[in-house]
């Protein structure tokens, strides 16, 4: 899409064309709004897309990472191992569960949980891992294997990424927890996926998002506690045409990540996200989600994201440690200095704006208004 002479530039913007306007007003006019014949559609179309044998539609990637958590018996008193840089969501669903969230630090290049500080923070108490795929960064999901645990992966970032060994996120047989938020590579407004090689685990997401009811069992019986953690056929049939076009929603993506590499590679101070591929692990493909960068040490951050605001650039901070939240502070005692890495991470980085149809210019224009409110 040409950009418009004087529009703003917004921080996201989903692509919604006719086809999607075209499925949803199907689904209004055929007067079955949910539980319908489309939730399979969607769920089997995501599964065939990232290579998983099951998929379990829910009403946001928080409500499929509760389920999925719940699925692999996570439980009152017991520890999950997480990242401290990731939405508050990875955490929160933890202690939905009377667990304890126990943080490990991130892996420098990457921002992922990394492996050898999660296998050093798991005691006899911890019951499951749960690495978040970061940006869209695949975490390095044969390191985490080899600890032994069950691993829920946060994949609600990561739709269209491969990760070391070449599989796509969500196709490894963990349950994997995709997001439809908004912002994110396909969109339901709100909503969400659980991929996972396991029928018992599909099964049990499928009745606990439906208030504890089997799929075969009759009206309004239910045989487990179970929650409201539907998706709607109105969002199932956005996600359909949304899935449609995800090869070119990622490629606009990854053309808009490139174009802003080269354009503030110069830069001073600045450091720009790492590159997808190592000669180590050539295979690694990035699904590009957010496009973040970390600002020198020596500026104050605020007064960038106002610099950058009064010349019509929106940015903001992302992520802040997850532990350092007056919640996680008041609840768990976590302080300044546990893991120096994140803490490091989360105090320099803001993200851009970033979006598929973003336009070389537009992405010159935020490099520019970066280049100069730095003053380098
Ligand atoms: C890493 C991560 N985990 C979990 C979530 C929660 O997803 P939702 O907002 O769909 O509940 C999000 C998205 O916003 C996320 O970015």
């Amino acid at each position: 899409m040409a950009s418009r002479v004087g529009e703003a530039i917004p921080l996201a913007r989903p692509v919604v064309g006719e086809s999607e306007i075209e499925r949803v007003l199907e689904v209004l006019r055929s007067g079955r709004l949910s539980l319908g014949p489309l939730l399979a559609e969607f769920e089997q179309a995501f599964g065939r897309k990232v290579g998983a044998a099951h998929a379990s539609a829910v009403s946001s990637g928080t409500a499929g990472l509760h389920l999925a958590l719940r699925a692999v018996g996570v439980s009152d008193g017991d520890e999950v191992v997480t990242s401290p840089l990731s939405f508050v969501a990875s955490a929160n669903v933890v202690v939905y569960e009377r667990a304890t969230p126990v943080f490990a630090d991130i892996d420098p290049v990457t921002f992922n949980l990394d492996p050898e500080a999660a296998a050093a923070a798991v005691t006899e108490r911890t019951t499951a891992l749960l690495p978040v795929h970061l940006f869209g960064y695949p975490a390095d999901l044969g390191a985490f294997e080899r600890i032994g645990l069950p691993i829920i992966e946060d994949a609600c970032e990561a739709l269209g990424a491969t990760d070391a060994d070449g599989v796509p996120v969500g196709g490894r047989g963990h349950p994997a927890v995709f997001g439809f938020y908004a912002n994110k590579q396909i969109t339901t407004g709100e909503g969400g996926m659980v991929t996972t090689a396991n029928g018992d685990v599909k099964e049990r997401i499928d009745s606990e998002r439906n208030q504890g009811r089997a799929p075969d069992m009759d009206w309004l019986d239910h045989d487990r506690l179970g929650f409201n953690y539907r998706l709607s056929e109105i969002a199932c049939a956005l996600g359909l045409a949304q899935l449609e076009h995800l090869d070119g929603l990622l490629a606009g993506r990854a053309r808009v990540a490139s174009a802003y590499s080269e354009a503030l590679a110069d830069i001073e101070g600045v450091d720009l996200p790492c590159p997808d591929s190592t000669p180590a692990h050539p295979r690694i493909r990035r699904g590009w989600f957010v496009y973040v960068i970390q600002l020198p040490r020596d500026v104050n951050r605020d007064s960038i994201v106002r610099a950058l605001a009064t010349r019509g650039i929106p940015s903001k901070p992302y992520f802040p440690a997850v532990h350092l939240m007056s919640y996680y502070r008041e609840q768990f005692g976590h302080k300044e200095g546990e893991f120096p890495v994140c803490e490091d991470v989360a105090a320099r980085s803001i993200a851009l704006p970033f979006f598929p149809d973003m336009t070389e210019s537009q992405v010159e224009q935020v490099a520019e208004s970066v280049r100069e409110v730095l003053g380098r």
